[in-house]
């Protein structure tokens, strides 16, 4: 679909009040995203798990206005309680969707959201946040399209999702999700991410993600601000060309079940990430001595045992720990012996592979 496709076409269905609530996961990148252009156009293509219990519960409810507003006109309750430094984000993305969704100045919107997992945990909401209200938004436009048909509804979510914040085009569906235009995969898109279409071995079922919370503090720096010293970088054309290179890869990785080479690409990821941060201008260091600890000690626990442990990372100090299914009760126990003495409070969150969002 090209963007065109996006932009609403005439509204059949009658303009009614009403409430729609959706429960959408967070993701984590594989092949990270990490450098975009104009209108939040990737700028290397990426793959992630999406997850199960980290997530997102939205519910919008929205009430026809008389007359169209000048501006949005929209209320948000985070946890119960209103949270006016959110509604800049939340106003910004309305600005970039309205072209798209014609009738959202003919609504007064309550958005009532929450998270699974706790506050100032340290993991990023932005994905499963704004994927759930896109979601909610395209509930009420499928109100006023009935036809609308399934593919469309999620495509056009993800399409929605990404103009809020790039990673959440990727929280739609599961288990895998590919955002960005890549040769191997027809289909794919810069505009919207699909659900990955090749071939997943079955050790991929289950997968788990123990996400160790290292520094629950604020970030120094944020990913939109980090995305955008990819500008000029002087390693930034080698790092998209690796990162098609290693979706490329990933196909047979994927296919095969090649948990030694998923190892490989999936942690080189992870530190070429972190290492665009700290060559960048100016450079910045999300990484804490504790996420060095942790990643050393998985590195020693793996070659003394060859079991498939590795770790990735997002913008920030906290680990995620990647692991198989079937290997779950000895590095879960390794876990809890020796990498919870780095997390901040002994906090750690344990998750796996989901199947994306659902409404409630
Ligand atoms: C390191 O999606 O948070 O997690 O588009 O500016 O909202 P914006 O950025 P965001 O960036 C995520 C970066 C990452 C890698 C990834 O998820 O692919």
């Amino acid at each position: 679909m090209r963007e065109k496709d996006f932009v609403a076409g005439e509204y059949s269905g009658p303009f009614l009040d009403g409430k729609v609530t959706y429960r959408s996961p967070s993701n984590i990148a594989l092949v990270k995203y990490w450098g975009k252009k104009e209108h939040q156009v990737p700028a290397n293509p990426s793959v992630s798990f999406t997850l199960d219990t980290s997530a997102t519960t939205t519910t919008l409810s929205y009430t026809k206005l008389a007359a169209p507003g000048k501006d949005f006109s929209f209320e948000l309750l985070f946890e119960g309680k209103p949270k006016p430094d959110f509604k800049p984000k939340i106003h910004t993305f309305f600005s970039r969707i309205a072209p798209y969704m014609p009738f959202l100045k003919s609504y007064h919107f309550v958005i009532e959201t929450s998270n699974s997992f706790p506050h100032s945990s340290g993991i990023a909401s932005s994905a499963s946040g704004m994927s759930a209200l896109a979601l909610c938004l395209m509930h009420l436009e499928k109100e006023l399209q009935p036809g609308m048909d399934e593919i469309y509804f999620k495509t056009k979510a993800s399409f929605l999702a990404r103009l809020g914040s790039g990673s959440a085009a990727r929280s739609i569906t599961g288990p895998l999700m590919q955002w960005g235009q890549h040769q191997d995969t027809e289909g794919s898109s810069d505009l919207y991410a699909i659900t990955y279409p090749h071939k997943i071995h079955e050790v991929f079922e289950g997968y788990q993600d123990t996400i160790l919370l290292v520094d629950k503090g604020q970030k120094q720096v944020s990913s939109t601000v980090g995305h955008n010293l990819m500008h000029g970088h002087p390693f930034a054309e080698q790092r998209f060309k690796q990162a098609h290179d290693n979706l490329s890869e990933l196909r047979r990785v994927f296919a095969e079940g090649d948990l030694p080479k998923f190892i490989e690409i999936v942690e080189s990821e992870a530190l070429t990430l972190h290492a665009m941060m700290m060559s960048s201008l100016p450079y910045f260091m999300l990484m804490k001595p504790n996420t060095l600890h942790i990643i050393n000690k998985i590195w020693e626990f793996r070659a003394a045992t060859k079991l498939h442990v590795c770790f990735t990372l997002d913008a920030g100090a906290n680990v995620h720990v990647l692991y198989p299914a079937s290997e779950k009760e000895l590095i879960l126990q390794f876990i809890k012996d020796e990498l919870i003495v780095y997390c901040e409070n002994g906090q750690y969150l344990c998750d796996q592979i989901g199947k994306g969002a659902v409404a409630l």
